[in-house]
């Protein structure tokens, strides 16, 4: 089971665009996936269908009540994807768990339970470094990091790098960031490409290569219902999605993913 956050403390730079849309086309490449909403804003429940006001079990009962995690996860409404939704209550979990012995934990050790139910678990984080995030980070063995390439976005990753290895050193030593995803890229425009220039010059070897475009259809999607393979699956958003999603997966192998896989059968 490869477990990877998707992550930047950054708002609005495609960290919920890209758990939905990544983990759709991760299904579609038939592996079993499990979307985990760790934001209080609940867009990507709500993206997935889900009433998020409604809900009678949601990620916060599973922080703070010891609720298993497969008691709240919902189908969606595509093959071989799943939501574990939260909601606004969720915002309250920072400061419930905050004296707790496993604060930095709760996550991991209730995944634990459904190890290698799923092929591939994505963490939708909030856009802070608070206790969530941190959560994430320690129960994740991988990072995966979108950047806005419309803005100047690397003084901010500067700071989440940081970030990562201090969890690593203190929490996690299996913790890797496997990649930057340069997101919302407009090719007519001379930042776009400046981004992208320094991303390269700074972390050659963490930018994936498959770009995400800017897309009007990425924006209309999450009002659909649908990810993006659904809603328009001949559009420049499957395809890039698609590309990352097989990039990813052709980084398998080193992972030694296979060899889980086949022992679970
Ligand atoms: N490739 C794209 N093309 C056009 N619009 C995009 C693209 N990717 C994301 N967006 C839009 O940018 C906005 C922010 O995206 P998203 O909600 O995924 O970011 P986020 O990092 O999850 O935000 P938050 O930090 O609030 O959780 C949304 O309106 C989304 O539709
Ligand atoms: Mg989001």
């Amino acid at each position: 089971m490869r477990i990877i956050a998707i992550t930047n403390q950054k708002g609005g730079v495609a960290k919920t665009t890209t758990a939905v849309n990544l983990g759709a086309c991760i299904a579609k490449l038939r592996r079993k996936v499990l979307l985990v909403d760790l934001d209080p804003q609940g867009n990507l429940s709500s993206w997935l269908g889900i009433r998020i006001n409604e809900l009678e079990k949601s990620m916060t009962n599973v922080f703070n009540n010891d609720v298993p995690l497969k008691d709240i996860i919902s189908e969606t409404c595509v093959k071989q994807l799943w939501v574990a939704p939260s909601n606004v209550t969720l915002a309250s979990v920072e400061r419930t768990i905050i004296n707790r012995e496993d604060k930095d934990t709760i996550l991991k050790d209730r995944l634990e339970l459904i190890a290698n139910c799923y092929d591939y678990v994505l963490f939708d984080c909030p856009p802070s470094l608070g206790l969530l995030t941190v959560n994430a980070l320690t129960a994740a063995r991988e990072v995966v990091i979108p950047l806005e390439t419309k803005v100047m976005a690397l003084n901010g990753l500067v700071t989440l790098i940081n970030t990562v290895n201090l969890v690593k050193e203190t929490l996690n030593p299996a913790l890797e960031v496997t990649g930057i995803i340069a997101c919302m890229f407009d090719m007519r425009t001379n930042l776009s490409n400046e981004v992208v220039g320094m991303i390269k010059e700074k972390f050659s070897d963490k930018l994936f290569k498959s770009l995400i475009r800017e897309s009007t259809k990425l924006a209309e999607c999450p009002i659909s219902g649908q990810p993006i393979t659904l809603y328009a699956p001949e559009s420049r958003g499957t395809k890039d999605y698609m590309e990352l999603a097989k990039e990813i997966l052709a980084l398998e192998k080193r992972e030694g993913w296979w060899m889980s896989r086949w022992m679970r059968g």
